[in-house]
């Protein structure tokens, strides 16, 4: 179980708090959404909890242990709002192997296989993948390093409608064995995979009930 608690945020360039005294509880197999507008911080609470970025106040915890943004890197798996500016190898096979100790070519044709991209060449760019290819591969990525904590953000943004399903039915089954934790503009999407949803409003996170959820 991933637990905030209090966790702040409030960077000396920014006016007002980012976030406030942010509280959310994630369990395994309880897959869970923050929705808010554009700017609201649904960014930056990932950041936080995948340790890319440390909170002013609160902490972080795991099964009611405190953890460190070192911790928190390795638990967490995150795939970014815009995977492209995150890419960092020249194929999509470079890209498969970053980040991994030992590859096993049989596993992630089995993680390609299930994001979708199971015809898709390892000697591809990625670049030339269109956009929610680009995603699928940044999920499959994470999917191999098979972090405890999912995070997604904006996972349905720029796809269409017949992709939108299929993602939507690959993040029920993903949800089922790890934390999953969503942030999207569009909640209503998300009705049927998530059993949990929250709102980020003026950096308060306030909890949506199911029928807010459109
Ligand atoms: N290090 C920082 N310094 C100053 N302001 C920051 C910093 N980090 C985040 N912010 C501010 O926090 C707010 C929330 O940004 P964030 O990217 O988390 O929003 P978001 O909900 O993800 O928006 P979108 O839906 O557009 O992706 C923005 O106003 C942003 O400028
Ligand atoms: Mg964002």
């Amino acid at each position: 179980m991933l637990e905030l608690q209090a966790l702040s945020y409030h960077p000396a360039t920014a006016a007002a708090p980012v976030l406030h005294e942010v509280s959310l509880q994630l369990a395994s197999g309880e897959p869970a959404l923050v929705a808010g507008r554009s700017g609201s911080g649904k960014t930056t609470l990932l950041e936080l909890i995948s340790g890319l970025a440390e909170p002013d106040g609160g902490q972080i915890r795991w099964d009611g242990e405190p953890l460190t943004a070192r911790q928190r890197r390795w638990l967490c798996g995150l795939v970014f709002q815009f995977p492209e500016r995150h890419f960092l190898g020249l194929s999509v096979g470079q890209e498969l192997r970053l980040g991994q100790r030992r590859f096993d070519s049989q596993r992630a044709s089995r993680v390609m296989e299930q994001v979708g991209l199971g015809d898709i060449s390892l000697q591809q760019a990625p670049e030339r993948l269109s956009g929610g290819q680009q995603r699928r591969l940044s999920l499959a990525v994470q999917l191999l390093r098979d972090p405890r904590v999912l995070l997604l953000d904006e996972p349905t943004a720029g796809l269409d409608w017949t992709v939108r399903e299929e993602v939507l039915a690959l993040l029920l089954e993903l949800g089922r064995e790890r934390a999953l934790l969503i942030v999207t503009h569009e909640p209503e999407l998300f009705r049927g995979v998530v059993q949990k949803a929250w709102r980020l409003e003026q950096g308060h996170l306030l909890t949506m009930p199911p029928d807010a959820m459109g």
